[in-house]
């Protein structure tokens, strides 16, 4: 992606002087990366922002990153070919663990579609990594189709869409599964947030 040959020799870590846990300790919870994966359509986004709003209400310091969004700015220059999709989950899954390490949860939801590039995100985090599948069958998603992508995919208006010609890797051991076939938004998010609680709080 980067021509990196004459950048990282040079460069020396500085250490924060400000631990982590004590950032975690003012706050009153760890900090961590909530990683949401799923297929397109399986409401991710939508989980997100709901638990996003549910947590803050609650007192938690936290904060979402969300593909589509992601996908405007920082990684504005990435597709959605298997190297474009590394190099974006890549990223974000660097700064998701600076948002950890500042004390902040970090709500990303990326359909994220290959093992191999959530364990690098995961390595990126270490400890504060919580892998939760959104998952929901790819006949409900495509039902569901709220941008019409799916739609446009089946056209051969889009090439490369993930679960129509493009693959998706489904978590081995994810840290925990939301069926959004089954339950409703109110019920995810209650589900999230209870393991939020029980995960992250510190008092
Ligand atoms: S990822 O695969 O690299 O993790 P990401 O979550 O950032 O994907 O972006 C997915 C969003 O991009 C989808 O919600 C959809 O709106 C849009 N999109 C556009 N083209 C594609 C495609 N070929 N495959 C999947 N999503 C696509």
């Amino acid at each position: 992606m980067t021509d990196a040959t004459d950048t990282s020799e040079n460069v020396f870590t500085v250490e924060h002087r400000v631990p982590t846990a004590e950032r975690e300790a003012r706050n009153g919870h760890r900090g961590g990366v909530l990683w949401f994966t799923g297929l397109s359509g399986a409401g991710k986004s939508t989980l997100a922002f709901s638990l996003d709003e549910a947590l803050f209400a609650d007192g938690y310091h936290t904060f979402v990153l969300d593909g589509d969004n992601m996908r405007r700015g920082i990684n504005a220059d990435l597709g959605f070919s298997p190297a474009h999709r590394s190099e974006n989950i890549r990223r974000v899954g660097e700064v998701a663990a600076l948002f950890a390490a500042s004390g902040t949860i970090c709500i990303s939801a990326f359909i994220s579609p290959y093992r191999a590039h959530r364990a690098q995100a995961r390595a990126a985090a270490g400890d504060h990594f919580h892998e939760i599948y959104v998952r929901a069958a790819l006949e409900t998603c495509e039902r569901r189709d709220p941008k019409r992508l799916y739609e446009r995919a089946r056209a051969g208006e889009i090439a490369n869409f993930t679960g129509i010609d493009d693959p998706y890797e489904a978590p081995d051991a994810p840290e925990l599964v939301v069926d959004t076939d089954r339950l409703s938004v109110e019920e995810s998010v209650r589900k999230v947030r209870a393991y939020v609680h029980r995960e992250f709080r510190l008092t």
